[in-house]
């Protein structure tokens, strides 16, 4: 925990700067451990547990999923860093209408659904939807799930409800960026991966531990599964292009970003048993392709 006296930046408003780096990894402006502006009372004692169940989920929510991450892999400095998918003043937008779901998410829903595809929560289900013993399927009313989202109610505090934060869903390449999928390059991707991301993510792309930190399996049965957002091509591009490699984040172009993204979307990843029920009212993004690869296997 950096010393926030000792910050050598600048704030961006709540958030971390995207463009600063090993100093930054552990700076949390807003710390459930150690702020005032919590107290003893029931609510004060959710948010933190929330925040531990942000920061080392497998370990404190074991029942809902066995995965090798934790919400803060993705969603950097427990969610309080610009450009790394924060979600500072994210509580006051929800309920929001989910395209892939087709119907309006409250703040509970979409922690539920990030368990689910992200943490791979469904790992292990068998035909009938059981399962294995001593697990638990995430729901909106379970207590691990109140208490993540009183923790993002704590830090959307200072935010008033329906205002859209100007960070939010930031991490995009821009449309005119985009270069068709069937354009992109696997083995070009595997190039700037070797270049860029092993030293910390393994060649096998399995994570390495640096630190107290540790790079998340970016596919294999550890990783997250292929109906999660980050198995999109797009989406796990506009991740990487603003917040990896670690320590240099932006480095990378929107091209490179684009096909690191088509390589690591080209490997194996946990199979979300539950594909076939999305995007029923809208259309499926042409960037979601374990849907289209899941399809033409079994029209064969
Ligand atoms: C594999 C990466 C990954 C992991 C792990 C992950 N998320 Fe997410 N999460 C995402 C992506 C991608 C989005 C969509 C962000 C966007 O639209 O810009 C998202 C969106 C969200 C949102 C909605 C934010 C908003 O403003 O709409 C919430 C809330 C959220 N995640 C909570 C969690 C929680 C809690 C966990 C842990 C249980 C978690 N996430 C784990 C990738 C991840
Ligand atoms: C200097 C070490 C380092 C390098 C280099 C690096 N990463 Fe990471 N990466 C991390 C760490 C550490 C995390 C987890 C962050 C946390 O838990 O705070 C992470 C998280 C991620 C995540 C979020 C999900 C997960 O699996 O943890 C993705 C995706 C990712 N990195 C992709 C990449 C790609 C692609 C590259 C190469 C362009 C790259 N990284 C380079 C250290 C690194």
């Amino acid at each position: 925990m950096l010393d926030p006296n000792l910050r050598p930046y600048e704030l961006n408003g709540p958030l971390v700067p995207a463009t600063a780096s090993m100093v930054s990894a552990w700076d949390i402006p807003d710390h459930p451990p150690t702020s005032t502006e919590l107290d003893g009372a029931e609510v004060s004692a959710r948010v933190r547990r929330g925040y531990r169940l942000f920061m080392n989920t497998s370990v404190e929510a074991s029942r809902l999923t066995p995965s090798g991450m934790s919400c803060g892999n993705c969603h950097l400095n427990a969610g309080q860093r610009e450009l790394a998918l924060p979600l500072v003043g994210s509580a006051g937008m929800f309920p929001e209408y989910n395209r892939r779901a087709g119907y309006d998410f409250s703040l509970e829903d979409r922690i539920v659904g990030c368990f689910m595809r992200s943490m791979n929560a469904t790992d292990g289900v068998d035909e009938d939807g059981a399962l294995p013993d001593g697990r638990v399927t995430p729901s909106p009313e379970l207590d691990e799930i109140g208490a993540l989202a009183d923790y993002i109610r704590w830090v959307s505090r200072n935010h008033s409800e329906g205002e859209n934060p100007a960070w939010r869903k930031q991490n995009r390449i821009p449309p005119e960026a985009l270069i068709p999928i069937d354009e992109l390059d696997p083995i070009r991707g595997e190039e700037l991966f070797t270049t860029h991301c092993t030293q910390c993510h393994g060649a096998d792309g399995q994570g390495v531990q640096i630190g107290d930190k540790l790079a998340g399996p970016l596919w294999g049965p550890r990783s997250w599964n292929d109906g999660a957002g980050a198995a999109r091509v797009y989406t796990l591009a506009g991740i990487i292009r603003f917040m990896m490699p670690y320590l240099n984040p932006g480095v990378l172009t929107d091209e490179e970003a684009q096909q690191i993204a088509a390589f690591i979307t080209s490997k194996p990843r946990p199979s979300y048993p539950y594909k076939a029920q999305d995007y029923q009212t809208e259309p499926r993004p042409i960037d979601a392709v374990y849907y289209d690869r899941e399809e033409a296997a079994r029209g064969r």
